[in-house]
């Protein structure tokens, strides 16, 4: 074959490869208000930076007369490229080709940028859109999943892997996803379902909709587990690049400096007030959050399920910082199952990226009750606790508000190694709030006070005692479990003072296999 045919002949098998599934899925994909995978790619990674492999795999199947139904590339565009210049790791899946069902060779692509993001120490970003296992290959394509699974549970805490759900997934397009970071949905068309409607109408004869199965909100408002959810594609994608540049590429290295005009000794007076005169009355700690970080920008993580904890990241002095923080906005700030998995993963998320935390309090305990104990509260509750003691990055805590019981020890208190505690003066720390203590101590003598007028006098001077000792942060400062009452004002310049003091902090762990968290 003459030259100019060899190289006609690459260049119409790339154009064959990258027609995918062919004209008429693509014309399905985009009626769908659906991009495909090499659109998608083309959105994520800086222009032009996108290094592709393995075009000209094909799958290896004969079941079914599938060799009838082989396609360039097979079902994913895999390859390397840059966001803002640092390097990642993708796969997208192209629903075109059989539904983006995974194949013994899929796998086989996706195991290979997966090994290579872990010797280069760069993340892995998934973009799925897969009807799960391919189903005419049987045990190899589920074969190739667990690889995939393998990989995703090897990579943990080494190299920060982020998945996006774009179409109807199903299997092990969620399983693989469930192992990594964070997940992104969009509004329009991500599905999340471990068996899709027809299986569901097949094995237990329930007619639903994709929607209602597994819809964008479904798993960011009601499972917890869609930590992003974007309107459009294009948005989706546009919050993946923005969530790259707060974290590092690999556990061995610091979350990139963001370079800021905002002066960190800037003061915000409003703060001095924002905490209201009556102790029931809610405010919105994402004022606060907005107040002190660099130039108000605050990626929230889990924006819509349990409320009731803010989490996210922000730059402070152009340092990354995981920023956990109680919402009194949102059932009083209590803590209560679902928040305390939230905090928990996050917190993990950042000690395992070298992300320093964080972390505002006012909380008024845990939510009692059936409801909370039934659904394990005490298990869920004991892995934040946890991922609060493990985490050795530079921790720093900022007393809001109230602080009491067991939430005050969790909210990263200095004896689960925080290393800076500050409180503003409107701060109270104590075992629980006046009325509930003043029950406990004072109930027998509450009992034989009949007259009611007596008996608010009697609570009135009760709550009065308990409040002058406690509800001010001079007594848990005493003892230097405080390190400063701060103005509120100032809290901007004194957390980044005190991250900046911390950035060389090195802290261990005992030797161990691995931990036993609560899971
Ligand atoms: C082979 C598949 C497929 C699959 C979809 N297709 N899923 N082919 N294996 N798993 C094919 C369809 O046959 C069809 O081919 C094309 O992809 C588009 O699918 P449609 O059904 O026409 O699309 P839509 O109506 O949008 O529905 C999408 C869907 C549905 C909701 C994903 O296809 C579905 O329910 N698929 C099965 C999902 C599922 O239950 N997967 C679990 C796999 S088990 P043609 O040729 O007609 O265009 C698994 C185990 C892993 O993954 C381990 C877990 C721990």
């Amino acid at each position: 074959m003459a030259f100019e045919q060899k190289i006609k002949e690459l260049l119409d098998k790339r154009g064959e490869a990258r027609m995918g599934g062919g004209q008429k899925g693509i014309d399905k994909q985009h009626e769908q208000g659906k991009l495909t995978a090499r659109e998608r790619i083309a959105l994520l990674l800086d222009e032009g930076s996108f290094e592709e492999f393995d075009m000209f795999v094909t799958h290896r199947c004969t079941n079914f007369d599938m060799q009838k139904k082989s396609y360039l590339g097979d079902g994913v565009v895999t390859g390397y490229g840059t966001i803002n210049g640092r390097q990642v790791y993708v796969f997208a899946q192209d629903f075109t080709v059989l539904g983006g069902s995974l194949s013994e060779t899929m796998a086989l692509k996706i195991c290979k940028v997966m090994d290579q993001a872990m010797k280069v120490g760069a993340p892995v970003i998934g973009l799925n859109d897969s009807g799960g296992a391919r189903i005419q290959e049987g045990i190899n394509a589920l074969a190739g999943y667990a690889e995939i699974f393998e990989r995703n549970i090897l990579a943990s805490g080494v190299v920060p892997q982020i998945s996006a759900i774009f179409g109807p997934c199903a299997g092990g397009s969620v399983y693989s996803p469930a192992l990594t970071d964070f997940i992104f949905m969009s509004k329009e068309n991500s599905y999340m379902f471990l068996t899709g409607p027809k299986v569901v109408k097949t094995v237990t004869g329930e007619d639903v909709t994709v929607d209602k199965l597994g819809g964008a909100m479904v798993h960011a408002s009601k499972s917890g587990v869609a930590h992003f959810v974007g309107e459009t594609e294009e948005s989706t994608i546009q919050t993946i690049r923005e969530l790259v540049g707060y974290i590092p590429n690999n556990n061995f290295e610091e979350a990139p400096m963001v370079a800021t005009n905002d002066p960190i000794d800037r003061l915000e007076d409003h703060l001095n007030t924002i905490i209201p005169e009556n102790p029931n009355e809610a405010y919105d700690v994402k004022d606060v959050i907005h107040a002190i970080v660099d130039d108000g920008q605050f990626l929230e993580v889990h924006e819509n399920w349990a409320k009731n904890l803010v989490v996210g990241f922000a730059h402070m002095g152009g340092m990354s910082v995981g920023i956990v923080a109680n919402q009194p906005k949102a059932m009083a700030g209590v803590l209560d199952c679902n928040s305390s998995r939230k905090g928990a993963r996050f917190v993990r998320f950042c000690d395992a990226f070298n992300i320093p935390l964080v972390t505002l309090v006012d909380v008024p305990g845990f939510l009692p009750g059936t409801g909370q104990e039934y659904n394990g509260v005490i298990n869920h509750g004991a892995k934040f606790l946890y991922a609060y003691g493990e985490a050795t990055v530079p921790k720093v805590t900022v007393t809001l508000r109230k602080s009491y019981g067991g939430a005050h020890i969790v909210m990263s208190c200095k004896q689960l190694r925080s290393d800076i505690n500050y409180a503003w003066p409107t701060a109270q720390i104590a075992v629980m709030g006046a009325s509930g203590a003043t029950e406990v101590l004072h109930g027998r003598a509450l009992k034989e006070i009949t007259d009611p007028e007596e008996k608010a006098k009697f609570i009135a001077e009760k709550e009065k005692e308990y409040n002058d000792l406690f509800a001010n942060p001079y007594n848990a400062a005493k003892y230097g479990y405080i390190d400063d009452v701060i103005e509120p004002r100032n809290t901007r310049f004194r957390v980044i003072r005190a991250l900046q003091a911390l950035q060389t902090k090195k802290d261990t762990l005992p030797m161990k296999k691995h931990c036993n968290l609560p899971l």
